[in-house]
């Protein structure tokens, strides 16, 4: 009887694409951090890139504004019921650990809910986790250039019927840009302060 393929026919492909949406959603679940990680064949991953904003008082800003700094880069939005404001809060426990070295990094909130956060709504949130932070918003079309550059995911998700009945899902990792600009590696933002701490304080040298 032929009725049942070989071991090289249909069924292994099938088993080929089975593993391709799995390592997928494994990527994705893990926020691509392990991806982000990872170095490309010809270097590292380029991560981050040019990117105009507004800040707080609707001033254009760019990336260039941060030079000689290291950003520590995170992506979410002011509405954000749990993610955003432990990462933040995390964040701001981690550069009080870091103590002089703190004044290196300027963390760096940009909003992925262009609709609700407007310059002073981003202004008020990011100052409420410390005067280092700075918070940055722009069009969806600003916005979407800079998400893009730090392959950041987002996506409005309703929850009710009302125009401002909704939810960002967004992906959770902070990214450590380096005083030239340069991607130098992810953070994972689901640590506690002490742990991010050592963690730049490692990557800073
Ligand atoms: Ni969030």
């Amino acid at each position: 009887m032929n009725a049942t393929p070989g071991p090289k026919g249909p069924p292994n492909r099938i088993l080929y694409a089975t593993m391709g949406v799995l390592l997928a959603v494994l990527l994705i679940g893990a926020g691509g951090f392990l991806w982000l990680s990872g170095n490309g064949a010809n270097g590292p991953i380029s991560i981050g890139g040019p990117f105009t904003l507004q800040d707080g008082n609707g001033k254009t800003v760019t990336d260039r504004d941060f030079r000689g700094k290291y950003m520590l880069v995170y992506f979410g939005y002011t509405f954000c019921p749990d993610v955003c404001p432990t990462t933040l809060n995390a964040v701001a426990d981690a550069m009080d650990k870091l103590g002089p070295a703190a004044g290196r990094i300027r963390p760096l909130f940009i909003s992925v809910d262009p609709k609700r956060d407007t310059p002073a709504v981003v202004k008020q949130y990011a100052a409420a986790f410390g005067p280092e932070f700075t918070g940055l918003t722009g069009t969806p079309q600003e916005i979407a250039a800079a998400a893009k550059e730090y392959r950041v995911y987002y996506a409005d998700h309703p929850t009710g019927p009302g125009t401002d009945d909704y939810s960002v899902d967004h992906s959770s990792v902070l990214y450590l840009m380096g005083p030239d600009g340069r991607f130098i590696a992810p953070v994972r933002a689901d640590q506690s302060g002490d742990q991010i701490a050592a963690n730049l304080k490692k990557l800073m040298g």
